[in-house]
């Protein structure tokens, strides 16, 4: 019965140098041979893009959440030729009893360009779990959609969110949210990391491409709300050629429910929605000590209840943990300010953007060390860290990121350059399983997936989890 002892010895230090290679490797750089050439934006007359038929139809119609915790929700759409109603119509699934909201309307010019009639409406009041239609437009030319509210915020309430980052407008990025919208994997709202139409690609910025993007993106969130984060792309700060007011035109096209969350401004702010919280973050805004953004996290993270909403996620566009070439770095402040704090409130998972290309961290962290202790470990597995991961890959012009930091370091467990979109189904309290889909392998493929064990609930070790 039992391992001899000279056995035994040879099995604990077979395991302690196959533990330490594990620990020691750099993770897995995906083999995956994906196309390198840059990508190329869809034409302005692609079917994509078509307004809708009618005068004054409305288009460019998207929603997201309205409230803190689901009960509404903020209709936004543009009427090209007059004002018209800033009304929505909304009614439940099996009841003719129809309710309307009023919302308002603006315009704004940016450079030579002068925008279509943007109108804003929250309906709020909303009951859970129920499927709404709503109407917009007045007379002959009204649109109709509909959309589901979650569940009741709570502990175990089941939820799939998508994740899409850096989506732009090219062929690529059809095939992206082609590829979402198929998914047998059905996601019931877009967790969206920044980097949206790619306008400021184009000579003074051309605003029509928001325009474009809005019309190209309608299939989807038009019918579920896209969570929204601001990136690089919504600064169209241009003095230049005299537009000196950041994310202007970001602001007057996306609503965010800021106020409800007790933010200050639209670009950092919280929901709460089924079983999870979410912070939204500005890498474009200022974080330091003192900032109002500083401030607002400082007092939200002690206020997220883990056993109402057991789930603690955070999007931020520029990433902290990145091994490509591509904006290295470039998160490092904003991680300095603020990695503490998501160890300490035990952050599950933290989603970016901004390199296109797709990485999974190690739960790791990177507080213990300071450049008074310089002999300590600066980067080291942390089972209350987040898992960190860049999903900058929607498809946008610029194309991918393929350049790495050889050899991969420690921190990263999965990098691939391809092009794809994410699927995060929460199962309960304590399980989330995650897959990422690259667009190369056709939607019903996942290229890796995992599940995701609760920092607060079941903070077991969930790094080797991973499968393709
Ligand atoms: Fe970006």
């Amino acid at each position: 019965m039992g391992l001899s002892k000279t056995t035994f010895v040879f099995c604990f230090l077979a395991a302690a140098v196959l533990n330490a290679a594990v620990l020691c490797s750099g993770g897995i750089t995906s083999s995956f041979v994906r196309k390198v050439e840059s990508s190329v934006e869809m034409p302005l007359d692609s079917d994509v893009f078509k307004t809708p038929p009618g005068y004054n139809a409305p288009q460019q119609v998207h929603i997201t959440q309205g409230d803190h915790k689901g009960k509404a929700v903020i209709v936004s759409w543009v009427t090209p030729d007059e004002p018209g109603s800033s009304i929505v119509q909304f009614w439940a699934e099996n009841s003719n009893q129809k309710h309307q909201a009023k919302g308002r309307v603006k315009t704004y010019k940016y450079y030579n360009y002068t925008s279509g009639y943007i109108h804003h409406c929250t309906i709020r009041n909303l009951n859970y779990n129920t499927k709404y239609y709503y109407e917009v437009g007045t007379g002959k030319t009204t649109r109709t959609f509909w959309f589901t509210t979650p569940p009741e915020v709570g502990p175990d309430v089941p939820y799939t969110f998508g994740l899409i980052g850096d989506l732009g407008q090219t062929y690529d990025s059809n095939e992206t949210l082609t590829h979402y919208e198929k998914n047998p994997v059905k996601g019931q709202a877009v967790l969206f990391v920044g980097d949206l139409s790619y306008a400021d690609n184009h000579p003074n910025h051309d605003n029509v491409r928001w325009d474009t993007w809005a019309r190209f993106v309608e299939r989807s969130v038009a019918y579920q709300p896209w969570i929204w984060t601001t990136g690089n792309h919504e600064l169209d700060y241009a003095p230049e050629i005299g537009e000196k007011k950041p994310f202007k035109p970001f602001t007057h096209r996306y609503q965010t429910p800021y106020k409800a969350a007790n933010s200050t401004a639209p670009f950092w702010y919280s929901i709460k929605r089924a079983s999870a919280h979410i912070i939204v973050l500005s890498s474009y805004s200022a974080y330091g000590k003192y900032t109002p953004q500083y401030q607002w996290l400082e007092e939200e993270l002690p206020k997220v209840n883990r056993s109402e909403t057991p789930w603690l996620f955070v999007l931020v566009h520029s990433p902290w943990y990145n091994s490509y070439d591509y904006h290295f770095m470039e998160g490092e402040s904003m991680r300095v300010m603020y990695e503490s704090w998501f160890v300490n409130y035990k952050v599950d998972l933290v989603f970016s953007g901004h390199v296109h290309a797709y990485e999974r961290s190690e739960r790791v962290s990177n507080i213990a060390y300071n450049i008074v202790n310089g002999d300590c470990t600066p980067v080291e597995r942390d089972q209350s860290a987040p898992v960190y991961i860049t999903i900058g890959d929607g498809g946008n012009i610029e194309g991918l990121a393929t350049v790495m930091t050889e050899p991969q370091p420690k921190y990263s467990a999965y990098r691939e350059a391809s092009f794809g979109h994410a699927t995060l189904e929460i199962k309960n309290r304590t399980h989330v399983y995650y897959s990422w889909h690259r667009n190369q392998d056709g939607y019903a493929v996942k290229a890796e997936s995992m599940w995701f064990f609760n920092r607060y609930w079941h903070p077991v070790d969930d790094s080797t989890t991973a499968h393709s």
